[in-house]
């Protein structure tokens, strides 16, 4: 998954290593159109989004950032040309296969969030061997969101709160926001700081609805499958010029 090292490893300069964002999230968007540029299929804009992310976590690797999630599939992508789905679905799982050695050697720690049980069985044979394979590495945590829809998953954890207050394991006013992010499927990841969205788009579609809440968000026109390293410098440069407040003065 990480990949091949390039001169650009270390951190730029104008960066600051002390506020560098623990979490980044992405909306990887834009592989459609890109191909579509090029005059080549929709797929070959895929196949080249996973080189793109591949060297995101390399860079975040490289970079000193703990947590990496990006969103691989909605639960809305269904509606995709059949084709395009199960293109996807086998990607996701090659990738997978091909990549796990070297997300052993590189201590990173793999984990897929979303309606998993909906994924092709061998997908999830995958899914649940790379997980297992990768659940102690701590270099990194990458995320992938994959069937993955915000609000389903807000309604999940609901569900799963009420189920416990029906078992008389759990009282209504112990339920508070620590107690519900629990029940998230990022329950131990902790919010995006900065959350990337490529292709111009300015919406969520849908993606960590709830842990965006204060995450400070940046928008490029580039396509995903040309997103590099220079434009993650120039989103963490952005990240750094600005001034958090989370609600404060
Ligand atoms: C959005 O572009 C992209 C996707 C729906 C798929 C993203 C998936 C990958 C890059 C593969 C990741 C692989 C692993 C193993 C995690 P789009 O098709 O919506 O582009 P468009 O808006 O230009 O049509």
């Amino acid at each position: 998954m990480i990949a091949k090292q390039t001169a650009l490893q270390q951190l730029p300069p104008d960066l600051d290593r002390e506020r560098l964002p623990n979490h980044v999230a992405v909306i990887m968007d834009g592989n459609g159109r890109w191909a579509k540029q090029k005059g080549l299929p929709r797929i070959m804009g895929h196949q080249r989004g996973v080189d793109s992310l591949k060297a995101l976590l390399r860079c975040c690797k490289d970079w000193g950032i703990g947590a990496l999630t990006a969103y691989a599939f909605s639960s809305e992508n269904w509606g995709r040309p059949l084709d395009e789905v199960n293109f996807l679905m086998s990607l996701f799982e090659r990738v997978l296969r091909q990549e796990l050695k070297e997300m052993m050697a590189e201590n990173v720690q793999i984990r897929f969030v979303g309606n998993l049980e909906a994924l092709p069985k061998s997908l999830q044979a995958e899914i649940e061997s790379a997980m297992t394979a990768t659940r102690n590495n701590k270099d990194i945590k990458f995320t992938v969101a994959t069937n993955y829809g915000g609000r389903q998953e807000i309604v999940q954890a609901c569900r799963a709160i009420a189920e416990k207050v029906q078992r008389g394991q759990l009282q209504p006013d112990q339920i508070d926001e620590i107690l519900f992010e629990r029940h998230l499927y990022t329950a131990d990841l902790g919010d995006p700081d900065l959350l990337i969205r490529t292709s111009g788009e300015m919406r969520l579609s849908n993606f960590l609805l709830w842990q965006a809440a204060y995450s400070e968000l940046y928008v490029t026109d580039t396509l995903w499958p040309d997103f590099d390293r220079e434009e993650f410098h120039r989103a963490i440069y952005s990240y750094q010029q600005r001034h958090r407040r989370f609600g404060k003065l």
